[in-house]
Formats: structure tokens, C-alpha cells, sequence
């Protein structure tokens, strides 16, 4: 392993078109700030940046849909987005933007070197263009049929029906998504990277060199390779972006991907504006990228032939990519608002930042992909932290004022037993695993490590049971025999001074494991403990004496509260209602990822299925519900009856549209009540990526009441 001086730690730069939500967090913030926060107590000369990505197609066709300017959306999510890391604890060093001028400068100049090197071939093309809303199309905003299976809805760079990869001119009939008018070819100018140039060097570098990288990483970058590299436009036609710094090049800005990663070298130019160089052209500085599992083309392949053919960077030495995190066994949407966004969590759970940092660890995606339950994280709240940790730390520090007023008790060493030995025996073992495991950014199990220890402190504490022995020394005083008068007395006493002796020198190491991962907590032990934070330094952990004997500590305080079951059934019927058509304004799609799948459900076999009655209805009223933006009340025929049904989808239909349309209808769903009005079943729709909403129903005509089989 290299001898490195330095780390410098990057976490993707979000899209500021969009909160964050809890798949950002386990993906890529979260690993990130505990590997920092690790390394910081270790005292590594270690700088953590990030910064919100603000520019790309996506955010200039919000702005122009919402009618306002991009910098006002940007400045809107960069600020809502740099609070929510800072409330649970993300600890960047500094938090920038790609708006900003030095980010623009660094980019641009980039650009400049590589361009003065010859390194770009220029390129005419013809592509997209929308006259009435005057821009070229990104592939992703035409639509057309697909050549391949017909579907009507395909996109410019991907039919989601079959899962062809396309080109726009591949459509039949294309239409602009914009102005829903036929796009117009126009020829444009544009640099182009030449990345298959960089082929060998990526064989060499990753393929051999880097055979230590997480398998989900590798694998990826190696069917990128075998795949064999293009070229690739690294310019757009647009008005918002890094302008490209070329005489000729009016109208043309910068590719978000080009100049997104170049954020993370603005951003340390900005923390560190004499010393950032350090970071970036020293061969002994080790660079690591945390980020999800789309963006590891980008940063794996792309980024780093960028450096190299600059010349003066450095190369990541790692990019630990997690995998995706799913919701509730569905696929996080940000469009169908079909996530847990962050800024809602730390409103919705005050003091319980460091809730979601720990469950959200023990479900990381780590190698593959997992799976976001509110049940879930209340089991991981009320049976591990509140049960294990919480629950060795309360009992220790409320023992140790009944039973040794409130002072670290002294060790008595002549009476300490194997029990005694093997516990701090256990402590430095943990520290050595956990030192271990997030070097290799194994976090997941690091953390299990911590809780293990915590429950070898209550097993140790319920071994000892002090308290058995306290009451025998007040049975004794009691009883007429005070002082230590007797060799059982004594024993007792000592007894009881070493284990909870043992028990706070374990609370105090574990509070320097659990640092990284749970800080808010460390913090408060910390404070129970009347001790500097310096004592967090990684250096003090696994010793034994950690707390002076004769020392006084202030009362318990919970570190955990319980989750109530109403508080995770007022989250999973926010979650229904996002079902039920609640959909968030914010389109936060990215560019250049590939669209996925929700992941199927459980199989289930025909009886299941056959529990279904779904039957065709006709829509015969339909009226908004009074103060609530999401649904309307339906009126449907149902043939043999007609019912009150309450859908989610008033954001997608007005009442007066959708009279007269035959629908799918579960008919026999048990009834619900929603804002006061009974529910008679459920209308079925089909979404699009795009989020939208499209009615399920037959071919043609059919009478009402007729049976879906
Ligand atoms: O996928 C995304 O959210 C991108 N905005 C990540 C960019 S990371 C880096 F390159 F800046
Ligand atoms: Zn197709």
C-alpha cells in the first residue's frame, strides 16, 4: 500500500434542481463523512469537499417550465441542500456551488490547457433543435415511436419498453417534449474528448492497477472498457453553464459531467486558496471519490482521463461506490415523490439525526442493492440503539451515581477477574477490527462492531450484577454490619467498583468508536462524561484508563428516545398518499443516468392474483376534495352499481378531462376513509418515467362492470 501524507475526500456534488433524500445519504454522504470523521480523529491530514452541481439540461428545462430563472432554482435547492447535510452531520470542509466564479474560472482554464494541447477534435453535427422554445434537444427531451416495438413513448436515447438503446434520429416521429413540436435538425458545433485515445491507459491503470477496488466499481469500469471507448462531446449549445473560453464558441457552454467533477478541485481552491495544490498535484496526496453507482462511469473513466491528460492531478485512489437504496420495495422517485427527502426527516424526527445515520448504515448498499422500511428503522432504533447502546450507557452512568455517588470508582486489581480482563481485552480486538474495516470502507460492519462491543458491556453488566451485591452491603447496614467488616463485604465492594470501573472505561472507548458514525451521540457522551473533545481522538481508544478514578460525572441523559408505532404509521401514510398521486413539482432527473426499473415484487402464485376482482367502470362525476390538493372524488358506474371512489390525481387530471373515460377498478378493496370521505375501491394507473400518470383501460368501449381477467 502507498505511503500517503494527505487525503482529500470528494462526495458527488447533488444536482441543485431537487432536495436530497435518504438514497443520496446511504449512497454516498454518509460513507464519506464517516471515513472523514475517522480519519480526522486519527489525525490525518485529511480536506472533505463538496458543493452542489448546478448546471445541466435538467435544471435549465425546470426553469423554463416554472418560468423563473435557473439561478433561482439553484439558489433555492443549494441552500436547502447545504443545511440538511449540515443538521445531520456531514462534515464537509467546505460546501460550494458550481454557480460560483471560482468554479467557473477552474473549469474554464481546464478546458483552456486541455484545448491549447490539442487535445479536442471539433466536431459538426446536425442535431435537435426546438424552434419554438429556441434550444437544442438533449437525447432524453425527444420523444418518439420506437423502431424497434413500436412504443409510441420511447425517448432519444432509450426505449424504456424494451430496453433499446437509441439514437433520436431512430424515432419515428419525433417530437420535442418541450413545445411537443416535430424537432428540426440544425448543425452545431462541438469539442469532443477523445476518451478512446485514453483506452490503454485505463486498461493499465484500473483493469491491473486497481484490482482492489470494490467488485460492483471494477466490474462496471471493465464492461465500459471491453466495451470500447468513444469519443465524447464534452461542449452543448445552452446559455447556462461554463461558457467555453473559445473565441468561436458563442452560445456554448461546458457538459455538466465535464465540468462537475472539476467542482471538487474549486471547491479545495476555495477552502485552501494557497495550499490546495497540495491536494491535487502531489503524488502522495491519496484521492478518493464517495459516490452512487450511476456516476461511477464518470468518475472512474471520464474524470480521471480528463486528469491525466491535463497532466499536473492526481488519480483517485479509490471510488467506493455504494449501490442503490430502495423504498419500501420500491425504487426511490423523486418525480412520483416516492422518497424520504431529508429536510422533512430532520423536521419530521428532531434529535434524531443520528437515527437515520446509523440505520441507514446497516442497510448501506454496500455490495448490493437495499431496501429503506420505516419498520425497519424503528426496529433498529428501539431494538439496538435504545435497546444495546442506549441501554449500557443509561444503566452504567444511573449505577454509577446509586452505587458509587456519582465518581469513577477505583480498580481493584487484586479482586479483577477474567470477566474484567477479557472485556478490556474485547475493547482493543474492537479497535483494532474497526480500524480495519473502515480502511477498508466497510462501514456496515465497522458499526456492528461498536454495537457488538455495547452488547458485550451489558452482557458483562448483567453478569456482575452489582446491584445484587449493593443490596447485600444495605441488607448488611441494615442488619447491623456496616463498614466492610466482613471478606464478603469487602469482596462486594470491590465487586462492584470494578465492573462499573469496567463499564465506564468501556463507555468512554466506546464513545470513540462510535464518533464517526453517530457524532451527535458521541457529543453527548462527551458531556455525561465532563470530558474534553479531545478525548475522541482515535489514539485513546482501547485504553483502559480513559476517566481518572475519583473523577465525578454528571447525570445520565438519554441517548436514544423510543420510536412510537404512530410516528411510523404517520410516515408510511405520507408515503400512501405519494402512492395515491401526491407528486412532487421537483423534476430531479439527472443526465446521462441510465433510467431502471422498480424492482419486481415477491412472486406470487395465481390464488393471489385471483383475490382480484378488477372490473371496468365508467367516470360519471368528478370534483375536486376541499383542501386537498391531491385528490378528487369520482363518481363511477359501475354497471351493477355506482360508487365513490377518492384518487390521488388531481394533480395530473382536472375533473372536467376525465368524465366519460373507462377506468380499471379494484372493486372489492376493502372501503377506506379519506379526508372524511368513504373510498369504494381503487382506479388503476400506469406511470411513466416521467412520473406521469396514464389511465389503465380497454381498447375500446366495453359495458361497465365488466370483468379484468
Ligand atoms: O448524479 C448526480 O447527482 C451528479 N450531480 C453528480 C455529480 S458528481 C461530480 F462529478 F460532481
Ligand atoms: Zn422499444
Amino acid at each position: 500500500m502507498k505511503d500517503y501524507k494527505r487525503i482529500l475526500v470528494s462526495a458527488a456534488l447533488p444536482y441543485a434542481n431537487g432536495p436530497v433524500h435518504v438514497g443520496h445519504l446511504a449512497g454516498c454522504y454518509l460513507p464519506a463523512d464517516i471515513y472523514v470523521r475517522y480519519q480526522r480523529a486519527r489525525k490525518r491530514d485529511i480536506v472533505f469537499v463538496g458543493g452542489s452541481d448546478e448546471h445541466g439540461v435538467p435544471i435549465t428545462i425546470r426553469a423554463m417550465k416554472e418560468g423563473i430563472s435557473p439561478q433561482e432554482i439553484v439558489d433555492k435547492y443549494h441552500s436547502l441542500i447545504k443545511d440538511s447535510f449540515a443538521r445531520i452531520g456531514i462534515s464537509f470542509d467546505v460546501y460550494s456551488r458550481t454557480s460560483a466564479a471560482i468554479h467557473h474560472e477552474t473549469s474554464a482554464d481546464f478546458f483552456k490547457k486541455l484545448y491549447d494541447d490539442g487535445m479536442f477534435e471539433e466536431r459538426e453535427t446536425e442535431q435537435y433543435y426546438d424552434e419554438e422554445k429556441e434550444t437544442f434537444l438533449a437525447d432524453r427531451y425527444i420523444t418518439g415511436t420506437c423502431p424497434v416495438c413500436q412504443n409510441p413513448n420511447a425517448y432519444g436515447d432509450q426505449c424504456e419498453k424494451c430496453g433499446s438503446s437509441l439514437s433520436p434520429e431512430q424515432l419515428i416521429n419525433p417530437k420535442s417534449t418541450l413545445s411537443h413540436n416535430p424537432p428540426k435538425k440544425r448543425k452545431t458545433k462541438h469539442w469532443y474528448f477523445p476518451l478512446n485515445e485514453f483506452e490503454p491507459f485505463l486498461k493499465e491503470w484500473i483493469l491491473e492497477g486497481h484490482k482492489e477496488w470494490k467488485n460492483n466499481v471494477y466490474g462496471q469500469c471493465k464492461s465500459w472498457i471491453d466495451s470500447g471507448l468513444q469519443p465524447r462531446a464534452m461542449t452543448r449549445d445552452s446559455s447556462w453553464g461554463v461558457k467555453v473560453p473559445l473565441p468561436d464558441a458563442e452560445g456554448k457552454v461546458l457538459y455538466v459531467w465535464f465540468d462537475a467533477p472539476i467542482g471538487y478541485i474549486s471547491a479545495t481552491r476555495e477552502l485552501l486558496p494557497d495550499t490546495w495544490e497540495n491536494y491535487w498535484k502531489r503524488e502522495d496526496t491519496k484521492l478518493v471519490h464517495f459516490i452512487g453507482k450511476d456516476n461511477i462511469v464518470f468518475h472512474c473513466i471520464i474524470f480521471p482521463a480528463m486528469l491525466k491528460a491535463h497532466g499536473d492531478y492526481v488519480l483517485p485512489d479509490n471510488v467506493p461506490a455504494n449501490e442503490f437504496l430502495n423504498l419500501e420495495n420500491d425504487k426511490v422517485s423523486t418525480s412520483r415523490n416516492w422518497a424520504v427527502w431529508l429536510h422533512e426527516y430532520l423536521n419530521d424526527f428532531s434529535g434524531c439525526e443520528d437515527v437515520l445515520r446509523y440505520y441507514l448504515t446497516t442497510i448501506a448498499p454496500e455490495t448490493k442493492d437495499s431496501d429503506f422500511t420505516w419498520k425497519g428503522f424503528q426496529d433498529a432504533n428501539n431494538s439496538e440503539l435504545v435497546s444495546i447502546f442506549g441501554n449500557f450507557v443509561n444503566r452504567t452512568f444511573v449505577l454509577m451515581h446509586k452505587l458509587c455517588s456519582g465518581k469513577v470508582p477505583p480498580l481493584h486489581l487484586e479482586a479483577m477477574d477474567d470477566d474484567d480482563r477479557n472485556l478490556f481485552a474485547d475493547i482493543k480486538r474492537a479497535k483494532h477490527t474497526i480500524e480495519e474495516l473502515l480502511e477498508q470502507y466497510k462501514f456496515r460492519d465497522a458499526l456492528f462492531e461498536v454495537i457488538d462491543l455495547a452488547r458485550k458491556g451489558n452482557q458483562y453488566m448483567q453478569k456482575k450484577e452489582p446491584w445484587i451485591k449493593a443490596k447485600q452491603l444495605t441488607d448488611d447496614l441494615a442488619a447491623n454490619k456496616p463498614g466492610l467488616a466482613t471478606a464478603e463485604q469487602l469482596s462486594a465492594r470491590q465487586s462492584i467498583d470494578n465492573c462499573m470501573h469496567v463499564c465506564l472505561q468501556l463507555c468512554a472507548n466506546l464513545s470513540i468508536f462510535i464518533n464517526p458514525f453517530l457524532p451527535h451521540t458521541a457529543k453527548k457522551m462527551l458531556h455525561m462524561m465532563k470530558v474534553v473533545e479531545k478525548m475522541l481522538d482515535w489514539e485513546n481508544g482501547g485504553k483502559e484508563k480513559l476517566l481518572s478514578v475519583g473523577y465525578s460525572l454528571r447525570a445520565p441523559e438519554l441517548l436514544f428516545r423510543k420510536i412510537e408505532d404512530a410516528e411510523i404509521a404517520a410516515q408510511l401514510e405520507k408515503l400512501q398518499q405519494s402512492k395515491n398521486g401526491n407528486v412532487m413539482p421537483a423534476d430531479a432527473t439527472s443526465e446521462d443516468t441510465t433510467p431502471s426499473f422498480a424492482p419486481l415484487k415477491e412472486e406470487i402464485v395465481y390464488d393471489d392474483f385471483a383475490k382480484l376482482d378488477l372490473r371496468i367502470g365508467t367516470i360519471v362525476e368528478a370534483v375536486k376534495v376541499p383542501k386537498a390538493d391531491k385528490l378528487l372524488q369520482l363518481t363511477v358506474d359501475m354497471g351493477f352499481e355506482t360508487r365513490t371512489i377518492v384518487s390521488g390525481i388531481a394533480l395530473h387530471f382536472s375533473p372536467e378531462e376525465i368524465i366519460g373515460k373507462q377506468v380499471t377498478v379494484v372493486a372489492n378493496l376493502a372501503p377506506r376513509k379519506m379526508r372524511g370521505i368513504e373510498s369504494n375501491g381503487m382506479i388503476l394507473m400506469a406511470e411513466d418515467a416521467e412520473g406521469k400518470l396514464h389511465f389503465m383501460k380497454p381498447e375500446n368501449v366495453v359495458n361497465a362492470g365488466a370483468t379484468v381477467s
